[in-house]
């Protein structure tokens, strides 16, 4: 396994950072997740734009250009011979002796690696997947892509534990997103989904999925849903770079809709699989 360090491309074995980087000691750092399937990046100039805006967010100087990016990116997919699965890439603010501010002048981290995993032919997609809920207790800009993300392994580990694929996250009352997805309801013909703030991370598959739906004339409803709406939904399901549109056929043990997987959700993962390739 090769993964790319600092301008390297190393062996997993021998990659290795300080132990003073401020990703490791403040979670000081963004971190990007693009799709691979047939071997391609999907949806990879959108994920490119948001790690940039991103890095402008937390003030740290992108350290590549958007074409060495995207080459970083096919380099560790044809090293690695990935078929399908997803490129991660994580950018902190640099090592530096330990103290909460810093100096502008500290080299940025850069790490990348590849990992194999099923999208298309998810068994979770054909029969959907369980959710939870759970408070959501993170801090109050989740549009940047932080890498501090113990509010998300919380709510993961819960659903795991749960036998869920998902935890949905509420906060008074609403849903705001999924512990690392955006959460979509459907009810009657409209698809609903929150608009973005920066109480959610502007997901890529969120964007690309209601322009797909637009297309076919889908309506598409940016608005405040809360959890009872979502356990009286016709139909629920998740989207983000890792699982594309995957159906939730439960919340909490309260079966939404017909406990299957919905022709609208279908239709709409069917829509988004046909432009990934
Ligand atoms: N997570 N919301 C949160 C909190 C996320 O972490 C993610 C993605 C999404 C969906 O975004 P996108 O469609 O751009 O992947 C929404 C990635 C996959 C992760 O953390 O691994």
């Amino acid at each position: 396994r090769i993964v790319f360090v600092n301008g390297s491309y190393v062996p997993f074995e021998e990659a290795n950072i300080s132990i003073m980087d401020r990703g490791f000691l403040f979670a000081d750092g963004i971190y990007e997740v693009s799709a691979v399937v047939n071997g391609k990046l999907v949806d990879n100039e959108a994920h490119m734009a948001r790690l940039d805006r991103c890095l402008k967010e937390i003030d740290i100087v992108n350290p590549y250009s958007y074409e060495q990016w995207i080459e970083i990116e096919k380099e560790l997919v044809k090293r690695n011979e990935l078929k399908e699965g997803c490129v991660y890439m994580q950018v902190t603010r640099g090592a530096a002796e330990r103290d909460f501010s810093y100096d502008k002048s500290i080299k940025p981290t850069v790490v990348a690696f590849t990992q194999v995993k099923n999208i298309v032919n998810n068994p979770a997609a054909e029969t959907g997947g369980k959710a939870i809920s759970v408070e959501d207790i993170r801090w109050a800009r989740r549009d940047i892509k932080s890498v501090g993300l113990l509010a998300q392994v919380f709510a993961k580990q819960a659903a795991k534990e749960a036998g869920a694929v998902e935890a949905l996250m509420v906060q008074d009352g609403y849903v705001t997103e999924g512990g690392s997805s955006t959460a979509f309801i459907i009810a009657g013909d409209k698809i609903i989904t929150r608009p973005l703030s920066r109480a959610i991370l502007p997901g890529i598959t969120r964007l690309t999925v209601m322009r797909l739906a637009n297309e076919k004339n889908l309506t598409i409803e940016e608005r405040l849903f809360t959890l009872e709406e979502a356990f009286a939904a016709d139909e629920a399901f998740i989207t983000s770079a890792t699982t594309f549109v995957m159906p939730i056929v439960s919340i909490d043990g309260k079966q939404v809709g017909s406990g299957k997987p919905g022709p609208l959700t279908k239709r709409l993962r069917a829509l988004y699989l046909e432009m990934a390739g």
